[in-house]
């Protein structure tokens, strides 16, 4: 397995980066790409493994598929077989996205549960029981969920769904699932993300009749299956990736960067914590000037659904606050074990005390290089950022998480000033 070896940045990071496609809106939209026959075609889509595994699902569904970075082509065709297997499923679960356009377009589907993961038992409860409501008869065998629409494989029918919280992935789901579902169907209380919002777009070039994507509301008008036609689409840019490299920004005293081709409205909440830590954040067009010159101040942040501050965004908020002032509290409340970055950073040198779900950080006047581990997708970046304010070396290690989730990282980064490089065959 690859390593990532960083050495402390011999100045601030100066300089550019470019932001790459959003990976969670590639997802959906590449599942979405199964409601129709016709060939459809992604632009902007990040060089990255949970892509590739996506591919390789919809090639196993029986669909032609051609990954060119940034494009990527479907196709015309039909599935052949619409089952996804655990092989593929254990790898990365938003695989499950497969399920609402298959059950909607074939009448059928059997997909494999994704199991848990490192941050959390990730259960799929509510894309469950939204499909049930919309006639899907459900059963779990084998540790696969195997659906059939009403009356032994019909059209599913539109439907009120209520969310017991929102969910992103089954938000999502369902929406697909909907499109072309007979009749109306309402989802409440559903996700808010952009890459929600970027889905409805993305349904509605198909065809779909989706109103209220990224708001707690979504109705959708079903069409008859086969009615949807292909789309070209450009996937939003990756808001995450974005606040990533705005936190190394940050995190290096006296950096002045560039963060080319983000949204910074996607981004409200993070950047408001930022600057209340001290941090100089200024819009300029397509691109967000991110510079630090004087000391970090500890700031509180509860995460929560969007508008709320990103759980994808605390791993990399809580490495900043590791150099600040004070102390300040992070709460995690959408997963569970997602603090599995802290052991790593206290091996540092990070002064951190867990009390349930809030880490409470005592900022430090520096970091220590070490070899640690990565965990999971966003706690390796967290490492990565460590690793650039760390005195001495670091090696971040077990880095397929970081390949998840983040276009050629330490290209990017060695792009800023890092002195950053990828080894091989380091477990
Ligand atoms: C999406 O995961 C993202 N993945 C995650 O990004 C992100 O962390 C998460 O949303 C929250 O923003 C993709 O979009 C591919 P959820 P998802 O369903 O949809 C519980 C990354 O780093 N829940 O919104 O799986 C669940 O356990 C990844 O890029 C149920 O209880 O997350 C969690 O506690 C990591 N039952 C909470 O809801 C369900 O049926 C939010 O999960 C579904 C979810």
């Amino acid at each position: 397995m690859d390593a990532i070896l960083i050495r402390q940045a011999p100045a601030p990071l100066r300089g550019t980066v470019h932001i790459s496609g959003a990976k969670n809106a590639a997802l959906p939209v590449l599942c979405a790409t199964l409601l129709t026959d016709g060939a459809s075609r992604l632009r902007n889509v990040p060089k990255l493994r949970d892509i590739d595994t996506t591919a390789a699902l919809l090639r196993f569904l029986g669909r032609d598929v051609v990954v060119d970075a940034p494009e990527i082509r479907v196709a015309e065709g039909t599935c052949a077989r619409p089952e996804a297997p655990y092989e593929l499923v254990k790898q990365m679960r938003a695989s499950v996205m497969v399920l609402g356009p298959l059950l909607a377009r074939y009448g059928r589907a059997k997909v494999s549960l994704p199991g848990g993961c490192a941050i959390g038992a990730r259960p799929i409860d509510q894309h469950l029981k939204g499909l049930e409501a919309m006639g899907a008869v459900i059963r779990l065998e084998r540790g696969y969920v195997v659906a059939e629409g009403p009356n032994g494989g019909g059209r599913l029918r539109g439907a009120e769904v209520l969310f017991d919280l929102p969910t992103v992935t089954g938000t999502e789901n369902l929406m697909m699932a909907a499109a072309l579902a007979k009749g109306r169907t309402t989802l409440i209380n559903c996700a808010r993300e952009p890459e929600v919002e970027e889905l409805g777009r993305v349904l509605n070039k198909a065809g779909a009749k989706v109103d209220g994507a990224g708001t707690d509301v979504i109705h959708v008008e079903g069409v008859p299956p086969g009615e949807l036609g292909p789309f070209d689409h450009a996937i939003i840019p990756d808001r995450i990736e974005a606040g990533t490299y705005m936190i190394a920004a940050a995190a290096v005293q006296g950096s002045d960067v560039l963060i080319e081709g983000a949204e910074i409205h996607d981004l409200d909440t993070v950047v408001a914590k930022m600057r209340h830590a001290g941090v100089q954040i200024e819009s300029e067009g397509r691109a967000i000037r991110v510079a630090r010159n004087g000391p970090l101040s500890a700031v509180p942040v509860t995460t929560a659904p969007h508008p709320g501050f990103p759980t994808d965004m605390q791993a990399q908020f809580l490495v900043l606050m590791c150099l600040a002032r004070g102390e300040s509290m992070i709460t995690e409340t959408v997963f569970e074990n997602r603090f599995m970055h802290v052991p790593e950073l206290q091996r540092m040198g990070a002064q951190i005390v867990l009390r349930g779900n809030t880490a409470v950080v005592d900022g430090v006047k520096a970091l220590y290089g070490a070899s640690v581990m990565a965990t999971d997708l966003r706690a390796s970046a967290s490492l990565v950022i460590a690793g650039l304010v760390a005195v001495d070396e670091t090696e971040v290690r077990r880095v397929y998480h970081i390949d998840r989730g983040y276009e050629r990282i330490e290209e990017k980064l060695r792009g800023i000033g890092a002195r950053i490089e990828r080894v091989k065959g380091r477990s």
